[in-house]
C-alpha cells in the first residue's frame, strides 16, 4: 500500500505491506540505515527512532500503527544540517559528545542509546546520574561501555546547557560616513 510518511521534516512516499515494520522502511526503501536491527523483537533498542519526540522500537512498530500525522526522526536527522538546511554537514552537540567521549565501541548500539538520550534531555536538560541511568537502561551495548555513554550524556547537557545560555551576537554598527 503507498502511505506517505513524515520522516526527518521531508514528506517521503514508501510502497509497503501495513504489516511491514518501521524500521524495514527506513532501511530497505528510505536508505536511512542509522537505525540498526539487533533483536528485532523491541528488546535492545538498537532500532530506536523518535515518533512525535517519543522514543519507539523501530523493529516492532508496524507500519499500520503510526498515526497519520506523526513525525518520525532519525539519528540522520538530528545534524545541523538536517535541522536548519545547511549545506555543510554539523553534527549535533549529543552527537558529537558521544564521539568526544568516545563512547563507542563497536557503535551498534549507539544510534538508538543517541536517540532515547535526544528525547531524554528534551524533557530534562538538567540529569542527575542516575536518571541518565534509568533513561538508557532498556538500551542494551554488548560492549559494555556504560560509563562512557553516561559521560557523553552528560557532557551533552553540559554543552546544551551552555550554549543556551550563550548571549545573541549584537549585530554590527553600521559605519559613520565621513
Ligand atoms: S532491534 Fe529493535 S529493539 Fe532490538
Ligand atoms: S558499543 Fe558495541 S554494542 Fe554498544
Amino acid at each position: 500500500m503507498k502511505t506517505t510518511l513524515n520522516i526527518n521534516g521531508e514528506l517521503k512516499n514508501c510502497d509497503a505491506d501495513l504489516t511491514t515494520p518501521l524500521l524495514y522502511i527506513l532501511r530497505n526503501d528510505l536508505e536511512l540505515n542509522g537505525a540498526k536491527f539487533g533483536c528485532g523483537a523491541g528488546q535492545c533498542g538498537a532500532c530506536t527512532v523518535l515518533m512525535n519526540n517519543q522514543p519507539i522500537r523501530s523493529c516492532v512498530t508496524l507500519l499500520k500503527n503510526i498515526p497519520a500525522q506523526a513525525k518520525i526522526t532519525t539519528i540522520e536527522g538530528l545534524s545541523q544540517r538536517a535541522q536548519k538546511s545547511m549545506e555543510v554537514d554539523s553534527l549535533s552537540i549529543l552527537q558529537n559528545a558521544f564521539i568526544e567521549e568516545q563512547a563507542a565501541q563497536c557503535g551498534y548500539c549507539i544510534n538508538g542509546m543517541i536517540m532515547t538520550a535526544k528525547s531524554f534531555l528534551d524533557k530534562n536538560p538538567d540529569p542527575t546520574d542516575s536518571q541518565i541511568r534509568g533513561a538508557l537502561d532498556a538500551n542494551l551495548c554488548r560492549c559494555g561501555t556504560h560509563s562512557r555513554i553516561l559521560k557523553a550524556v552528560k557532557r551533552a547537557a553540559l554543552q546544551i546547557k551552555q550554549s543556551k545560555s550563550k548571549p545573541l551576537a549584537q549585530p554590527k554598527k553600521a559605519k559613520e560616513s565621513v
